[in-house]
């Protein structure tokens, strides 16, 4: 099987930089299909300019890949055609209708059947009736209509970058719900976010600092990868919760002092 057949997204050794500074640094990343794949990293680690390399609009100094199985070096502008890229800005014209904005992404992409495919599109998102509302008045929804947008053309790959920031609870609750359930249909969604109860929902996570990746894995397997350990104590008399609590203290400490005998030998 080769690597287009089993992965959505196949980078290596991706390296980019900006007057001299290197902001992405020899990353890798294969995204399963019909996942759900985490991208997290701290403020200017290098996301948004890995997923822009990806996508085939930004071409790395090293590195190759292929995306959808479009090379990303000599095919970008097949990749631009098949996935869906929700920007880390707002991308939609602010100065045109929630209609008018998806009407135009419709005619970007030469889609037949244009007014049927909008008036679904309004329908699924529940704006059907503010449909002449200019979208750059719209609040808790936006990201819901940019999403919508760049579902117009029914693409396999969504590459999300940080979707829901700046989003109240309720607004990324749904958002999410909208996810899972293109997940659901086999499209495989790359999702950047700082958000930790995001992150939980991915079945693969990545992380990046420095440009460089410093875990990935399927999300279950990364608490064991980084040595994490939870502990959860239940019932109903407080004392014995509390002597629990600190019969695990005791061990903590144990273990950690063991550790660090460890480092000294
Ligand atoms: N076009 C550019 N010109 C110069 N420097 C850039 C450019 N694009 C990104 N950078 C720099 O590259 C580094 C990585 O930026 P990037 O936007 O990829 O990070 P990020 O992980 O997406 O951050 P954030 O979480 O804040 O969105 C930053 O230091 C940024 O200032
Ligand atoms: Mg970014």
């Amino acid at each position: 099987m080769s690597a287009s057949d089993e992965y959505a997204i196949s980078v290596h050794g991706l390296t980019r930089s900006f007057g001299g500074k290197v902001v992405v640094d020899h990353f890798d990343m294969n995204v399963p299909k019909g996942t759900i794949y985490g991208f997290l990293g701290p403020n200017g680690s290098g996301k948004t300019t890995t997923i822009r390399i990806m996508c085939g609009l930004l071409i790395p100094d090293e590195g190759e890949g292929q995306c959808l199985g479009f090379d990303i070096l000599t095919e970008p502008m097949k990749i631009k055609e098949n996935i869906g890229y929700m920007t880390q800005r707002f991308s939609l014209y602010e100065d045109l209708t929630i209609r008018e904005n998806l009407d135009f992404m419709a005619r970007m992409y030469k889609l037949k059947g244009r007014r049927g495919r909008v008036d679904r599109a309004l329908e699924h998102l529940g704006l059907a009736g503010r449909a002449i509302q200019l979208a750059g008045t719209l609040s808790g929804g936006k990201q819901r209509l940019v999403l919508a947008a760049c579902l117009m053309h029914e693409p396999r790959l969504l590459l999300l970058d940080e979707p829901t920031a700046g989003v109240d609870p309720k607004a990324r609750r749904d958002f999410w719900d909208e996810i899972r359930r293109l997940a659901e249909t086999g499209v495989t969604v790359l999702v950047s976010t700082h958000y930790m109860d995001e992150a939980v929902q991915c079945d693969h996570i990545a992380y990046i600092a420095h440009g460089r990746k410093t875990i990935s894995g399927p999300a279950l397997e990364i608490p064991r990868q980084v040595g994490l350990s939870t502990w959860r104590v239940e019932g109903p008399d407080i004392t014995r919760d509390m002597i629990a609590i600190v019969l695990i203290m005791v061990v903590i400490v144990a273990v950690a002092l063991r550790r660090y005998r460890r480092t000294l030998d």
